[in-house]
């Protein structure tokens, strides 16, 4: 019999996203007969939307079973810039668009294409693991930046400013966040973008939860800030918004200084997402959004609901 296969050393050093695992778990559970409440994972218990998957089924029976350009099909190039354009507030041309599997492959294609070993990258922490495992896999240093409840759940922008160091390459900020909901203001997103520019920083704008926003709340794309969309990649995707996690789709918007890098990185791995799935993202992009401003209000309720029955946080006089 063969002995364990030897893996390569960088598998030391990967880590993962225990939100599957603990889903296979609950789901083995659930077929025992147990009643399971599935609070692991950010995947809206929603369907998607009708539209949208009559657009895919069509697509599928007009023949679009063949392989897209490999940075997503022109069309939906052009839908996610002019809504990236209209919602963000920034210039954004197709050229500038990438269409992956999943929001996952913007960050791992970010780090695959910026961090060299020993490069430093600053984390949020709590925050989404792959962060972490893909800076650690490629031998660069992850530097976590702690979020806490007693200032919102946003990061403190002069703690940021401190774990600045000539090694820092990255910084990943993640608003509204995994797994806080924090969502930080214009004006802690204007002295990022400073430090960004003072230091030659590099932002990872994971923005995927942009669209599920509470009481006023703004959203504001660092991208947006002058100088500063050549230097960030922002990261979207369809999983969360239009409640298609199964489609695997999601998008990055690169300065012009790293379209060839993303070309090559989308080549050398997923070739292009699938096509059926992205004429139904045309379709969630350019279609009614009445469905996603319904799952938004559902989404507060729970959220509200929960928050009454949990434990109060210390108000900001008790905290002195
Ligand atoms: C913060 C954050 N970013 C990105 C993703 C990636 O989602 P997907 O790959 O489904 O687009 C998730 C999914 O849970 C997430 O929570």
């Amino acid at each position: 019999m063969m002995r364990a296969m030897k893996t390569a050393a960088r598998m030391d050093s990967i880590g993962t996203e225990t939100a599957f695992e603990v889903s296979a778990r609950a789901r083995a559970l659930e077929a025992t007969g147990r009643s399971i409440v599935y609070l692991q994972i950010g995947e809206p218990d929603f369907d998607t939307p009708d539209n949208v998957r009559d657009a895919a089924k069509r697509a599928i029976d007009d023949g679009m079973t063949h392989y897209p350009p490999y940075a997503g099909l022109p069309e939906l190039r052009a839908a996610i810039a002019a809504d990236t354009t209209a919602r963000r507030g920034f210039a954004v041309e197709p050229s500038n668009v990438f269409v992956t599997v999943g929001g996952k492959g913007v960050m791992v294609y970010a780090i695959l294409a910026l961090v060299d070993r020993g490069d430093e990258v600053i984390v949020p922490d709590p925050g989404y693991p792959i962060y972490d495992s893909i800076t650690r896999f490629v031998g660069g240093t992850s530097v976590p930046i702690p979020i806490r409840q007693e200032n919102d759940f946003r990061l403190d922008v002069d703690e940021l400013a401190s774990l600045i160091t000539p090694r820092t390459k990255l910084v990943v900020i993640n608003s509204p966040a995994n797994p806080t909901g924090g969502v930080l203001t214009r004006g802690d997103i204007e002295r990022i973008a400073e430090l960004a520019l003072r230091h030659d920083l590099v932002v990872l704008s994971d923005e995927i939860y942009a669209r599920i926003l509470y009481d006023g709340a703004e959203h504001v794309s660092i991208a947006s800030l002058p100088g500063m969309a050549e230097r960030t990649i922002v990261l979207d995707g369809f999983s969360k918004t239009y409640a298609m996690t199964g489609w695997r789709l999601g998008y990055a918007i690169v300065p012009p200084s790293l379209i060839k890098t993303y070309s090559q990185l989308v080549i050398n791995t997923i070739s292009c997402a699938p096509t059926f799935a992205q004429i139904g993202a045309v379709e969630a992009l350019t279609g009614p959004q009445d469905d996603v401003d319904a799952m938004v209000v559902e989404f507060k309720a729970r959220r509200d609901l929960i928050v009454a029955g949990s434990p109060k946080a210390p108000s900001h006089h008790q905290r002195r």
